[in-house]
């Protein structure tokens, strides 16, 4: 159990948890890495409480397994792996601005993005001894950064200012998860144009990234000194088409209990607004979870959850703390048995990735929904209930 009040650890399985697999996320880790050449560094993403897998085991986990690099996106994400007493290097991937951030990332050794000349200045301003910074440029993200036409310019600019060790320069792919590669491609040369343009200028290079779990799974050409790998540790793939280039396992899977079990007639109206009416009787379990614990709400009659390894529809509303399944496939059903809402029973496996098809969103942000409420149960291996 992780991060929970204690409370919350003695109620574990009374109701609802999550449990995270560090085999399946050491096996992720390890197959990545055998992807990369051996001077190319993993860095394990764990911002978000690490996807909401938990920040510090996802760390300590990695870095355990071959990542030698963290990466967070605020300072107070990297507060928390520093007190947790761990000491691999951390790069922010936010931008970071004012005199206090910058005291608080000197204090706990961290290492920020710098991604403008006016940011730069007030680093080095403050700055008395040299910190390690790295450069962003936006070679077609269109988010932090200056322009990859103004990169070379904005590299010279912090080689001249005193304390400022460039350590390294990198940019962020936005479509690498596409099956069309042109506009990675187009990134990739954006950041080579800049980087001849600094290397013409006597700029020493310094450690080069550019790739995500997407970059990263596209191929070797996109790796760099270091990857930048999120997605992929959780075991979950940034499209379909990569699930040939690596085997990957779910580190997540969501559990709930039984909290009753009863028939309705035909023609009852099921939750809120009675978006479900059973066309016969029915036997329907009540299940405790719900939209406050991660479950989205707009799932509501569109998923399967699995009991005892058979897939049964959810149906009506999602409320926010419970949800009704119908469970007339299911003979003698006892209050208290386990539910799966994400992750393998038996032979049933249902998918972050499933819910965020359904949703027309991506599978990071259903495991980012489980970082509220839930306990967190770490397993390693089989954890199937
Ligand atoms: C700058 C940067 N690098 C790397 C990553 C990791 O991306 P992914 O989870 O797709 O591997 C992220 C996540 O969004 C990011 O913002």
């Amino acid at each position: 159990m992780v991060g929970q009040s204690p409370i919350q650890g003695i109620l574990t399985c009374e109701r609802a948890w999550v449990t995270i697999d560090l085999n399946a996320l050491a096996n992720n880790v390890r197959q990545l890495k055998q992807q990369l050449l051996p001077q190319t560094a993993l860095m394990a993403v764990v911002k978000a409480d690490g996807y909401g897998h938990g920040a510090v085991t996802v760390a300590r986990t990695a870095l355990d397994h071959g990542a030698t690099w963290l990466g967070v996106a605020t300072i107070v994400e990297g507060i928390e792996l520093r007190q947790a007493g761990i000491d691999a290097p951390i790069l922010v991937l936010g931008a970071t601005h004012t005199v206090q951030e910058i005291e608080t990332i000197v204090r706990w050794q961290l290492q920020p993005t710098l991604c403008s000349p006016e940011q730069a200045l007030t680093f080095s301003r403050y700055l008395q001894y040299p910190l390690p910074v790295h450069l962003m440029v936006d070679t077609g993200m269109s988010r932090l950064g200056p322009p990859w036409q103004q990169g070379a310019t904005f590299i010279e600019f912090v080689s001249r200012l005193p304390h400022l060790k460039i350590a390294s320069i990198y940019s962020h792919l936005a479509t690498a998860d596409h099956v069309d590669s042109s506009f990675m491609v187009q990134q990739h040369s954006r950041l080579q144009e800049v980087l001849c343009r600094i290397q013409a200028q006597d700029i020493p290079l310094p450690k080069l990234h550019l790739a995500n779990s997407a970059g990263m799974l596209a191929g070797p050409q996109f790796h760099y000194d270091l990857v930048r790998v999120g997605l992929a540790l959780y075991g979950l793939y940034p499209g379909p088409h990569f699930q040939k280039t690596v085997s990957l396992q779910p580190v997540m899977q969501v559990k709930a209990r039984v909290t009753q079990v009863k028939t309705l007639p035909a023609a009852s109206g099921v939750s809120y607004n009675h978006t479900f009416i059973t066309e016969k009787p029915i036997t329907i379990a009540v299940v405790a979870i719900g939209y406050a614990d991660g479950v989205p709400r707009s799932l509501s009659n569109q998923i399967k959850v699995s009991l005892r390894g058979q897939l049964l529809p959810q149906i009506g509303a999602i409320t926010m703390d419970q949800l009704m399944v119908d469970v007339s496939a299911i003979p003698d059903l006892q209050v208290g048995e386990v539910v799966t809402l994400l992750g393998q029973d038996g032979d049933s496996q249902i998918s972050a990735e499933a819910w965020a098809d359904i949703l027309g969103t991506i599978s990071y942000e259903i495991v980012c929904g489980f970082k509220h409420r839930l306990p967190r149960v770490v397993v390693k291996g089989n954890c199937s209930d």
